[in-house]
């Protein structure tokens, strides 16, 4: 694979340590994906932010990259950590977890990368525009960023993003490309979507039957930006989707000729979302897979200023949405009903399964995906007043 100038002299290591290394790992990459050369890009997500999902070798190695001097040449943010950075106490989290937390986020500013921690950027102006490169890890992140931005990005692991961050380009390969920006499955949906829980639940019956195919749909006639970050984000917990096709809604729409095609009806949409829900009533509801927008804070602010949940719950955002809706009084709507707004984390990537809880409640798809697995929760599946007031 060619490399320009600049590549050359940090594939050679003569501006240093951490170039060198992250050149390496894009160059192996590029070597194995076919990329002719490297594209620059405009951003970097960065995965493999929380504690719980890295542990101590993850913290030692970003440690030492910090300590051979990396920075990042790019304006890069990172994906949710373990734990909200001022109300770790209030959330439960243990303090040697919280500790560590706070080693792996000042190691990764030490980068130069922001403390900016979450899944959902394009809430707070990180929205690079159609066709600009970027390098994103989050699953639903690189979905959205692709799909309803129509920019480019792969699906980066952390240390492929983390590298891209350093050097400022990424191999040119996969969905960089035109040739590889289309779907190869072509769904009418032929049923109403109303909530969130139910484009949550279309996305995930479809990502388990995509099979590395990218999906494109008709028949779903509007979705605002929440209902759009739902379904790629459960296509992509159930099926690895990076890249879907809305008529009408997504910039770009480009479906093979020989797609196969099916239709999504009433029956398959009940189904899907039996097939998640256990029918159990939540000790924890979780909102805000991924992060809520400011809107979501509001509606559940509105909902449960009326009548009081019966367990606790989150609603997780980013931090500058959390102060944004604290300005506007919904923090403290949710506070008076027994509720917190969590920032810079989630129910997935924070240590649910050592805080006492066994059924955790959400509206998405991707959620309900992970929690049984990696937060060892039964999930309580359904639209927001369901599953708050079950
Ligand atoms: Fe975001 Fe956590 Fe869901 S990282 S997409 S809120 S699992």
């Amino acid at each position: 694979m060619e490399l320009d100038r600049e590549e050359q002299r940090m594939f050679d290591g003569e501006l240093g340590e951490a170039s060198r290394e992250s050149m390496e790992i894009l160059a192996a990459l590029g070597k194995i994906y076919g990329a002719k050369r490297m594209i620059p890009i405009t951003s970097a997500q960065i995965a493999g932010v929380s504690y719980k999902t890295i542990g101590q070798a993850g913290l030692d190695y970003l440690a030492g990259l910090a300590d051979k001097g990396a920075k990042v040449r790019v304006p890069s943010f990172l994906n949710p950590a373990g734990m909200d950075r001022e109300q770790w106490k209030e959330m439960g989290i243990p303090e040697d977890f919280a500790k560590k937390q706070i080693d792996i986020l000042d190691a990764y500013a030490k980068m130069g990368i922001s403390k900016t921690c979450t899944c959902a950027p394009y809430f707070i102006g990180i929205r690079p525009k159609l066709g600009e490169h970027v390098a994103w890890a989050e699953s639903s992140a690189i979905a959205f960023a692709n799909s309803i931005l129509g920019a480019r990005t792969n699906r980066e692991g952390g240390p492929s993003a983390l590298a891209a961050a350093i050097c400022g380009v990424t191999p040119y390969y996969g969905f960089h490309l035109d040739e590889n920006r289309h779907a190869d499955l072509l769904i009418d949906v032929k049923c109403e979507l109303k909530g969130l829980a139910d484009f949550g639940a279309l996305g995930s019956a479809i990502g388990k039957i995509s099979k590395n195919r990218n999906p494109a749909f008709t028949g779903i006639r509007s979705a605002g930006e929440p209902k759009l970050k739902v379904l790629g984000a459960s296509m992509a917990a159930t099926g690895s989707v990076p890249l879907f096709f809305i008529k009408g809604i997504t910039p770009e729409w480009n479906v093979s000729k020989d797609a196969e095609r099916m239709d999504f009806t009433e029956a398959d949409l009940k189904a899907a979302r039996e097939s998640i829900d256990t029918g159990l009533k939540p000790d924890l509801v979780t909102i805000g897979c991924p992060h809520a927008s400011l809107e979501e804070i509001k509606e559940v602010a509105d909902l449960v200023a009326r009548k009081k949940p019966t367990c606790d719950f989150w609603v997780c955002t980013s931090r500058k949405l959390k102060d944004e809706a604290d300005e506007l009084g919904y923090n403290r709507t949710i506070e008076n009903a027994g509720g917190l707004v969590v920032a810079d984390t989630c129910m997935v990537v924070c240590p649910l399964e050592e805080m006492g809880h066994i059924v955790t409640g959400t509206n998405s798809g991707k959620a309900a995906a992970y929690l049984p697995n990696l937060c060892k929760q039964k999930v309580a599946f359904g639209d927001l007043e369901d599953i708050l007031f079950r």
